[in-house]
């Protein structure tokens, strides 16, 4: 049997050389703070071991990951009623994109490109104030990771809210179009929140394994109907990765969620659950050496869906 912890030292020592490649992302002034050496892997097996290496019990900003929780807890709230108002479809674009929206009447391609984020996060507000709405969400990941501690780095999220022209952008604009109920400030207000959550690759890796054990905590409790799971992990395995979701499905072959902190949240059904990270993004704002980690692991283990 081969050993996940030796495995994912090998891929640690393996990219060592090459801790720092790729950019930080610094549109979000904040975010250009992070070391971009640091590098983490934390994989959380569905029948309850647990393997990390590197900086994996440090806290990142875990950015559009978020959308993958902020998604699972607007479904409960709408069910499918929500798909009138986002669609289900890669949008080949890139993840801040407003192209498509012109021509597609404000309703955005899928719920992990930001304009889709955002609608989710003007459902999540409906009959709220965004207080609540963000306290919703944060005690949501709380539950799922297990852990109390989880915070939203408010400096992050202020970083943010001054300098997000393009996501204020994205939704005035879907407002006039009639897709979004509260005030794009208000809805804005809880995206940025919800990005900023803070964690490390552990509580993300264990945050992330009800959707690899059929929508159930490991201890049996159940989060969300099996289907369901099933198809968050396909939007995140087509939409995931924004315009590189193909060439990520490619290499990799399992549903995950990147975000610009340099984190990637990846799921193995039926197996584990793995999150990396590395700030360093490439081109299309994913993780450049967590993308290189997955696909080592994901071959090596024999992880890949496809497999
Ligand atoms: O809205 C934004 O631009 C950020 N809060 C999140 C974008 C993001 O993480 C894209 N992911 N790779």
């Amino acid at each position: 049997m081969l050993s996940i912890q030796r495995l994912i030292e090998d891929i640690h020592s393996q990219l060592k050389p090459e801790f720092g490649s790729g950019k930080v992302a610094d549109y979000i002034p904040e975010l250009a703070k992070v070391d971009p050496h640091k590098f983490g892997i934390a994989v959380e097996t569905i029948d309850g071991a647990s393997f990390f290496v590197g900086d994996a019990e440090d806290a990142f900003s875990i950015q559009s990951i978020s959308k993958v929780f902020g998604l699972t807890l607007a479904l409960g709230k709408h069910g499918d009623a929500l798909w009138r108002r986002v669609g289900r479809e890669p949008s080949g674009g890139s993840f801040n994109s407003i192209v498509q929206l012109e021509s597609e009447n404000g309703v955005p391609r899928n719920p992990f490109i930001n304009a889709g984020a955002i609608v989710i996060s003007d459902a999540i507000l409906a009959g709220h104030r965004p207080r609540e709405a963000i306290g919703q969400i944060l005690r949501f990941v709380r539950y799922v990771a297990e852990d109390e501690a989880i915070v939203v780095d408010a400096a992050v999220a202020r970083s943010e809210q001054r300098t997000g022209f393009r996501n204020m952008a994205l939704a005035n604009y879907m407002k006039s179009f009639g897709n979004l109920a509260h005030d794009a400030e208000l809805t804005l207000g809880v995206y940025f929140h919800q990005c900023a959550i803070a964690m490390t690759c552990r509580q993300l890796a264990k945050a992330g394994l009800f959707l690899a054990n059929g929508g159930r905590m490991r201890s049996g409790h159940s989060i969300i109907p099996r289907e369901r799971a099933r198809r968050i992990c396909a939007l995140m395995l087509t939409c995931g990765h924004y315009d590189a979701s193909g060439d990520f499905a490619f290499r990799v072959g399992l549903p995950a969620k990147s975000g610009v902190g340099g984190g990637i949240l990846a799921v193995a059904p039926g197996l584990a659950s793995i999150a990396v990270w590395s700030p360093g993004l490439d081109r299309h704002g994913n993780s450049q050496l967590g993308t290189r980690a997955l696909q080592a692991l994901a071959e090596r283990a024999g992880w890949s869906i496809f497999d």
